[in-house]
């Protein structure tokens, strides 16, 4: 049976509140807002609504005209006889799909980094840098109109492009972001910020933990998204040596797909092998430490041949100690 359409008078699919700054919009697609085509080979267009205006593909075209107006999750034909899926792109969809100025935090990561930083409506978050501004949308959706992202970027050339992006995402100036041009390690302590949780993803985060040390509330917690296992390892080690901070943890995350056809039910050929690493760990309270760790370091772990940051509590046989010991 088909669904019942939904008349445009039931108050239920009104559109959101502008002031919910949720980046969604609902009914009829209007002129201004961003649509996401898909052909039936599963190639996207995303483009603006503009009246009068026509998309033009390898399979002819399509006016504009024809889709304003009409609710999403609709097919129209191109002139060529082309077949498009219509609906206005998902927030992990436009992320992957937005200009770029730097590489984006990925939509798995992005959810992880809300789930495991914690991400809560009405939050004070730092984020460094800004990049393209994938991240940000994420984490503004997550604190909401009452929560502050306060984002830094070093390289104006990319606020340019995280400014565009984030704007066209919210549809304006979402009242929650403010964005400053500057080094992390050194706006961040002048700005004065005490804040909730802090996510940096940069190519050398080990630069701002003291930074971040000082902004974050006690219980506050600290997110480093890197791509590499040498700079895991010194994040890790910098928090370690630091002593403020609860012993870090570290994950990356797969995602593979699934083909689900019949009695051909098995993992998709193509996977993404690898994003990047994440670490987290809690602010402890000023002056407090974790506890001493009860489990001895693994044997050549900080031996002769490791020249990175040391915690400060090693027994002094474990400095003396190499990988074949
Ligand atoms: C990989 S990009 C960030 C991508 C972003 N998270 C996104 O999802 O679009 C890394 C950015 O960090 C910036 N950056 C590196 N070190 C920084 C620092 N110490 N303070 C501020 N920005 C920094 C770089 O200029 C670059 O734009």
């Amino acid at each position: 049976m088909p669904d019942e359409t939904p008349t445009a008078s039931d108050p239920h699919d009104a559109d959101l509140p502008a002031d919910a700054w949720s980046g969604v919009h609902r009914g009829p697609l209007r002129a201004g807002e961003w649509v996401r085509l898909t052909d039936q080979k599963g190639r996207r267009h995303n483009f603006e609504l503009v009246p009068g205006k026509r998309f033009f593909s390898n399979r002819g075209h399509i006016e504009h005209d024809e889709l304003i107006g009409r609710e999403e999750g609709f097919t129209v034909a191109s002139s060529a006889g082309g077949e498009y899926l219509v609906f206005r792109p998902l927030l992990s969809e436009f992320v992957v799909s937005m200009p770029r100025g730097a590489a984006v935090v990925y939509p798995k990561d992005a959810a992880q980094i809300v789930a495991t930083a914690d991400i809560f409506p009405g939050a004070h978050v730092v984020e460094a840098g800004v990049g393209s501004g994938a991240l940000t949308c994420s984490l503004l959706r997550a604190v909401g109109p009452w929560g502050r992202v306060s984002s830094y970027e070093r390289r104006e050339e990319f606020a340019d492009v995280a400014r565009a992006n984030v704007r066209q995402f919210f549809g304006g100036d979402h009242p929650a972001w403010s964005l400053t041009i500057g080094d992390l390690a050194e706006a961040l302590p002048a700005s004065g910020e005490r804040v909730d949780r802090i996510i940096l993803d940069m190519l050398a985060p080990w630069d701002c933990l003291e930074a971040a040390a000082g902004a974050l509330r006690p219980g506050g917690i600290v997110c480093a998204y890197v791509a590499t296992t040498t700079q895991l390892s010194r994040f890790v080690e910098t928090v370690r040596a630091h002593g403020g901070f609860t012993e870090p943890a570290a994950w990356e995350s797969l995602v593979r797909d699934w083909h689900v056809e019949g009695l051909a039910v098995r993992p998709g050929h193509k996977m993404i092998g690898h994003t990047a690493f994440l670490v987290t760990a809690r602010r402890m309270a000023p002056g407090a430490r974790p506890p001493v760790k009860k489990r001895r370091p693994a044997p050549g772990a900080y031996g002769p041949d490791y020249t990175g940051p040391r915690p400060a509590d090693l027994p002094p046989q474990v400095l003396d100690q190499s990988f074949d010991a």
